[in-house]
Formats: structure tokens, sequence, C-alpha cells
């Protein structure tokens, strides 16, 4: 993420004369300011917002890559208040209406993302690519990977190599991990490790803001429509028996995630099911009740995190209201279809 809001980042300002597009689409004359955001930027400023980056990768004291300022047409779509996807960010108690989290400061960001191929992993990355970022989608196997396009780098790697996640992570902006395994008897650690190597292969490149999915399975609570049966004898059958080893391990990465100096956000989804389009979802720090998320709107909030500093080092759980499974409807499509 990028913030100008730490004076000793701002190296200083500078004159900038825009044309009276840029002008136009800024809402004003922005300010230059010359700073260190995971390396040296100019960052275009009118009032509180950052209206425009522009980042230089640096090589043997040479200015080897320039990124440049939103697109205007994308500075133009996210002024006129139509960012791609943003979602209902709710105080404690949810609110309702689709309000777009600082959409004058969605920018270009270099993200990673891990467990890139599976099923939120692929929406995630279609989703970042959409709003304009520069990907490096992460998968064991690449060559089943489904998606092109001139902003994606797909790299083939397992989160439990070391050397392969520091290179993954290596000059990025932000790191999203929607990394899963199957639940069973056996032990489960790639949540814990992957995550450990993730953490300290983001430390080492100083690579700050993370965003990972976990489950509300980590900390159960009744749901208010779940009735006696679910919320009794199911909710805890799933958390403490069948699910048990791979809860346990998200708990060990939650635990290190939370102890690391980073910028995280844990997202707590609850049942994942596939929708077409992102709804207006709920994200609520803490626990949120209500036992379905689609995946498309987990995919979407932990994109529209990437836009706010509002829930850094916390846990936010996601959930969508709309066109809900039936538990039967559910068990058939994920439990079964995954065998
Ligand atoms: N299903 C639910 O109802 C539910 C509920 C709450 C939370 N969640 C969590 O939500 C997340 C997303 O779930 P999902 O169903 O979309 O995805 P998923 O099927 O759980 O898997 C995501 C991807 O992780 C990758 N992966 C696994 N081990 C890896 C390793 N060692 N190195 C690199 N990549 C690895 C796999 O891709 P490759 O094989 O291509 O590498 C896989 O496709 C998961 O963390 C899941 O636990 C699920």
């Amino acid at each position: 993420m990028l913030r100008y809001d730490t004076p000793q980042h701002i190296a200083g300002t500078g004159g900038f004369k825009p044309t009276p597009a840029k002008r136009r689409l800024a809402g004003g004359t922005p300010a230059v300011y010359y700073a260190l955001v995971n390396g040296p930027a100019l960052l275009f400023v009118h009032g509180d917002q950052i209206v425009g980056t522009v980042t230089f990768d640096i090589t043997n004291g040479k200015i080897a890559t320039v990124r440049g300022i939103a697109a205007p047409t994308r500075l133009a779509a996210t002024r006129a208040g139509h960012p791609t996807h943003h979602p209902v960010v709710t105080q404690r108690r949810p609110r309702r209406g689709l309000r777009p989290v600082h959409p004058e400061r969605t920018i270009v960001l270099r993200v990673t993302i891990f467990g890139a191929n599976g099923p939120t992993g692929r929406l995630l990355t279609g989703q970042a690519l959409a709003a304009g970022h520069q990907v490096t989608a992460v998968t064991r196997r690449p060559e089943s990977f489904p998606l092109r396009h001139d902003r994606l780098d797909t790299v083939g790697a397992d989160v439990l190599d070391q050397a392969a996640v520091e290179a993954a992570v290596a000059q990025r902006d932000a790191v999203l991990s929607t990394l899963g395994v199957p639940a069973g008897k056996e032990p489960i650690s790639t949540y814990s490790r992957g995550a450990a190597n993730i953490v300290r292969a983001m430390r080492r490149h100083r690579v700050r803001r993370l965003v990972v999915v976990s489950s509300s399975g980590v900390d159960p609570h009744p749901y208010s429509d779940g009735g006696l049966l679910f919320n009794r004898v199911l909710l805890p059958y799933v958390t403490r028996v069948l699910g048990k080893t791979l809860y346990d391990d998200m708990r060990r990465m939650e635990t290190l995630i939370r102890a690391s100096d980073l910028d995280w956000t844990i997202v707590r989804p609850s049942g994942l099911y596939h929708l077409p389009s992102v709804t207006d979802y709920i994200l609520v720090e803490g626990h949120a009740d209500g036992r379905f998320t689609s995946r498309v709107d987990l995919a979407a909030s932990m994109l529209a995190l990437l836009d706010t500093d509002r829930y850094l080092r916390r846990p936010v759980s996601v959930i969508t209201t709309v066109d809900n499974p039936t538990l039967f409807q559910w068990i058939r499509s994920e439990a079964l279809a995954k065998r």
C-alpha cells in the first residue's frame, strides 16, 4: 500500500505543471512529493488524496523501470465514484449500502497472490488485473493456470520453498494469500509454514502489506440463524473433529502473522460458495453473524483492503447475505465436489 503519512518518507516537494485535462481529472492542481515508498516515488497529491504515483526501480544507480500515474480513464472512473469493485466496509455494527473505500486512492500496485490457482485465487487474480494492478500469481501448477495478461506474471512455486517465496515477494507492494489445503485427519502445516516463509520474505524485502485468508472456523461462534442442529452438532463437529488439524494450523498461521510487525489483515470468510458477481457484502472487524461467503466477495474484499488503512493489524470477517445456499446445497457443492 502506498502511504504518504510518515513524514520521514517524504523526501521533499516539487513543482508540477499538469495539463488542463490532468487538472480536471485530479480535481485541481496536484502537489508533487518526492517519497520513499518501497523505493523512490513521486506522489501526486490533491488535498489529502493521492491522485497518482510514479515509482522507480533503481538498478546499479540507474532507473531501470518506471511505473506510472493511474491512467486518466481510470482516475476519471474512480473520481466519478465507480471503482471496479469496492465493498461495504462496516463499523462494528454492520451497515449496508455500497460505499467505495477511498476510491480516489486506488492506485496501481505490484501484488503477489499465493494460492492464485484455487477457486478464490483465480477470481482474485482476475479482479486485481481488472483493477489495473501488476500481478504475480503463484501456483505449483502454472501449466493449469487459466489466466493470461500482459500485467500478469505466473510463477511456478511451492510456498514451502523459502527461496521461491523470496523471489515471488521481492519488489512488490503487497502480498495476498488465498492458499488452502483440504481438511483431513492428517496433520496440516501448509498454512503456518507457508505464512512463516511469506512473513520472512516480506520482512527481508521490506514489503509491508499482507492480506491473508483464514476462516471463521478458527474462532467459532453460534449463528443466530443456525438452529440447534447446526450450532450444537455440526459446527463443533466440523471445527473440532473433521477440520481439527486444519483449524489448528490456521490458528498457528494467525498467531505468527499477528506477532509480525507487518501491516497485516487476516480475512475470515464463512462457508465459501459460488456467485457470478460481487454483492453488497458485509465486512466487519472480529466475528460476523453469517454462515456463508461467496468467493467473488471474498476476493473483492481482499482487494479493497489494499485501499484502506482501516483494518491494519486486525482480523476481519466477510459475509455474503445474497443467494446463500442451503446447508444441503453447500455440503453437496463444497464437501463432495472437492473429493
Ligand atoms: N471452503 C470453505 O468453505 C472455506 C471456508 C472458510 C475459509 N476457507 C479458506 O479460503 C481459502 C480459499 O479457498 P479456495 O477453496 O478458494 O481455495 P483452495 O482450494 O483451498 O486452494 C487454494 C490453492 O492453494 C494452493 N496451494 C496449496 N498448497 C500449496 C503450496 N504448498 N504451495 C503453493 N500453493 C499451494 C493450491 O494451488 P496449486 O495446487 O495450483 O499450487 C490451491 O489451488 C483457503 O485458505 C480455505 O482454507 C475455505
